[in-house]
């Protein structure tokens, strides 16, 4: 399979757009504490939140159709490449995979997470806590690119409470932002 860093290199590769990879950044980190979670295998995970939006900077309208043949040919697993064919249909029943599942569920929710430290004052994500997370959720002012009824969805199609899904999202990108200010990276 893939390497973290060459698919990191495809990325940027098809994608300019600094807010972009870092969503993108900020979804692999979601899906590498969720494949912790579950005790799936995290490069996978991290690998296939990173590529998630790989054709969305060429394809904005037909994005995510064209994933598929931007990755063949670069050594990603079947799974992979069918997780991020169906992460963009918002109603549909056709995930069946746990990684398809997760993908979508972290997708939009790993944005608002992202969104709300942007507002923070000093932009830190030391405390960042599920309180504040669940209010600014409330509030249909803040962040209203990010749906909430897909973020909802996301949550039931993975079966899991949506503010446990909130908390398991939130740790992924503290403990990720850590990680990745290490190695002169940030999420934001
Ligand atoms: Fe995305």
């Amino acid at each position: 399979m893939i390497t973290r860093e060459v698919a990191y290199g495809l990325l940027t590769e098809y994608v300019s757009s600094d807010s972009l990879i870092k969503h993108c950044l900020a979804v692999e980190a979601s899906m590498r504490k969720y494949a912790k979670v579950y005790g799936e295998d995290v490069e996978l995970y991290g690998i296939t939140g990173l590529l998630h939006d790989i054709d969305f900077e060429q394809y904005p309208d037909e994005h995510p159709t064209h994933a598929r043949s931007i990755l063949q040919g670069s050594d990603i697993p079947e799974s992979v490449l069918d997780a991020i064919e169906k992460h963009g249909k918002e109603h549909d029943n056709t995930r069946e995979s746990l990684l398809a599942k997760t993908l979508f569920a972290v997708d939009s929710l790993s944005s608002f997470v992202i969104a709300y430290v942007h507002v923070r004052p000093d932009k830190s994500f030391e405390g960042v806590s599920l309180k504040s997370i669940k209010k600014k959720f409330k509030d249909k002012a803040f962040a209203r690119a990010v749906n909430r009824d897909l973020v909802a969805l996301g949550a039931v199609e993975l079966d899991i409470e949506l503010y446990e899904h909130m908390q398991t999202v939130i740790d992924g990108i503290v403990e990720r932002q850590a990680e990745l200010s290490h190695m002169g990276m940030s999420l934001i």
